[in-house]
């Protein structure tokens, strides 16, 4: 039976969440497999919105959802989100929700410490979520996490918690803080364990069982490419791999389980926090994107920044992450535009490029290369078939699949979950 795994293209933000939702209704689970509560993805139902930031797009269609291994998880941040959607009338029960019992915790002061890095950065400010994603994967790397497991012995905490605190006092005193308070952290601790715990399993167990039993198991990417810490505009990324081969190893399945692989992509291009941004447009054109696609970050309410469709990105993105096909988003926001760009090469001090180069000061030195392409009057918001896409919005599809080497499988028309043009069956395949 084929899997899918949902990725994101680009920067983020490409409409993951409205496409999981979409596929979700012919998937028995939906897996989160990396990242945490830095993400934020929408959808909407009718008259329902629903923003998830750590809980996967399935729990609203009542499909089996699990947070993989691979998760940093904010306990307070996941209780909030339950009590947030149970109060908008979504179930959530252990019977619909499971967490890895090896999930790293994202404690205060990881928060603390991200907050305190950005703010003394200047200049160089990653402009992070400040959930403490990075600070809980360093622990988890270190070797010194306090992970959903440990919440079942809390009395054994001791040890591990010298550990940890010898490395975050260092680092608190350099920053002119004060020692973390531990008995405050185990009393806190003591009084979300028990929430957390209910869901806690061994979810490779479940995992490996569901595809002993041919389930569709529908993974769910946060982030995008450009923000993986090894593919992306490095240091300007997340602190995990975005890349689809995570949804193996964040979650206790083998490779050949991730399937299909979803590219999202949006039909230009959006950026929220610092770092290179080749087709970024400070113009009215940006403005008009950023206004007609209500780009606003769902975490931080930032501003997104906004540009051209960037093919080369793109088609970087979808070899380096192993791409079977895309979703394109958003094609509507482009609708009335008298002319549209696509960047299909950069040069770089005389020197015409095919790829982004590795290095932070090339990333940020490289000029596009535009291609122009009239652009369409008609409205293709709404649209759920090929027939009632404007034939010069369909001249553009067909044109970045060229430009990126790689087919659409689905085109979305609105934020709406039923506005969407099915092309090539992810599941199917
Ligand atoms: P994610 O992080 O990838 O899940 O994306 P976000 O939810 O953060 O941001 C995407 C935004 O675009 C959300 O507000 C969606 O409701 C909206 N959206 C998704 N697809 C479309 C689309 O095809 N057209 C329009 N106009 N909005 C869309
Ligand atoms: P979804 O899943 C867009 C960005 C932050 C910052 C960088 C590092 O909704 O697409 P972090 O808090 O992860 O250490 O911040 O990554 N970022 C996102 N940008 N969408 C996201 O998630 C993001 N998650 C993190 O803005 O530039
Ligand atoms: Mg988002």
């Amino acid at each position: 039976m084929a899997n899918v795994t949902v990725i994101g293209g680009q920067w983020g933000d490409e409409g993951k969440g409205k496409i999981v939702d979409w596929l979700a209704s012919r998937a028995q689970v939906v897996v989160r497999f990396q990242g945490g509560h830095n993400a934020g993805h929408t959808l909407v139902v009718g008259e329902q919105t629903y923003k998830l930031s750590l809980l996967p797009s399935g729990i609203v269609r009542g499909t089996l959802s699990v947070i993989g291994n691979g998760v940093v998880l904010d306990p307070w941040a996941l209780r909030t989100e339950v009590e947030k959607l149970s109060g908008q009338g979504v179930s959530i029960s252990p019977e619909t929700l499971q967490i890895a019992d090896t999930c790293p915790l994202i404690l205060p002061f990881h928060r603390d410490l991200d907050a305190l890095r950005e703010d003394a950065s200047g200049q160089g400010k990653i402009g992070t979520t400040r959930r403490g994603i990075g600070p809980a994967y360093e622990d988890k790397v270190g070797r010194r996490a306090i992970r959903v497991c440990d919440l079942a012995h809390l009395g054994e905490l001791g040890p591990q918690l010298d550990r940890l605190c010898a490395h975050h006092d260092a680092l608190r005193a350099g920053f002119g803080e004060p020692p973390i308070d531990r008995e405050r952290l185990q009393r806190e601790l003591g009084e979300i364990a028990d929430f957390v715990l209910q869901f806690a399993r061994p979810v490779w167990i479940t995992l490996n069982a569901a595809r002993s039993r041919g389930d569709r198991i529908l993974f769910e990417g946060a982030q995008g490419v450009l923000l993986d810490v090894d593919h992306g505009t490095y240091p300007f990324v997340t602190s995990s791999n975005t890349i689809a081969g995570t949804a193996a190893g964040g979650t206790g399945l083998g490779p050949n389980a991730v399937g299909f692989v979803l590219g999202i992509v949006k039909a230009y291009t959006t950026r929220v926090g610092a770092g290179p941004f080749p087709t970024e447009l400070d113009d009215e054109v940006g403005q008009r994107l950023g206004e007609r696609g209500h780009e606003f970050g769902t975490v931080t309410g930032r501003k997104r920044r906004c540009g051209w469709f960037d093919a080369v990105l793109v088609r970087q993105s979808c070899a380096v992450a192993g791409v079977t096909g895309i979703a394109l988003t958003k094609i509507d926001v482009l609708d009335g535009l008298e002319e549209i760009r696509i960047c299909t090469g950069y040069r770089l001090r005389g020197q015409m490029l095919d790829h982004l180069p590795a290095h932070a000061a090339d990333q940020a030195a490289v000029e596009p290369v535009y291609e122009v392409m009239k652009g369409w009057q008609e409205s293709s918001a709404g649209a759920r078939s090929w027939a009632q896409l404007p034939a010069q919005a369909i001249k553009y599809i067909r044109r970045i699949e060229e430009l990126i080497h790689c087919p659409v499988a689905l085109v979305s028309t609105s934020p709406e979950r039923e506005d969407t043009i099915l092309v090539r069956d992810p599941f199917a395949n």
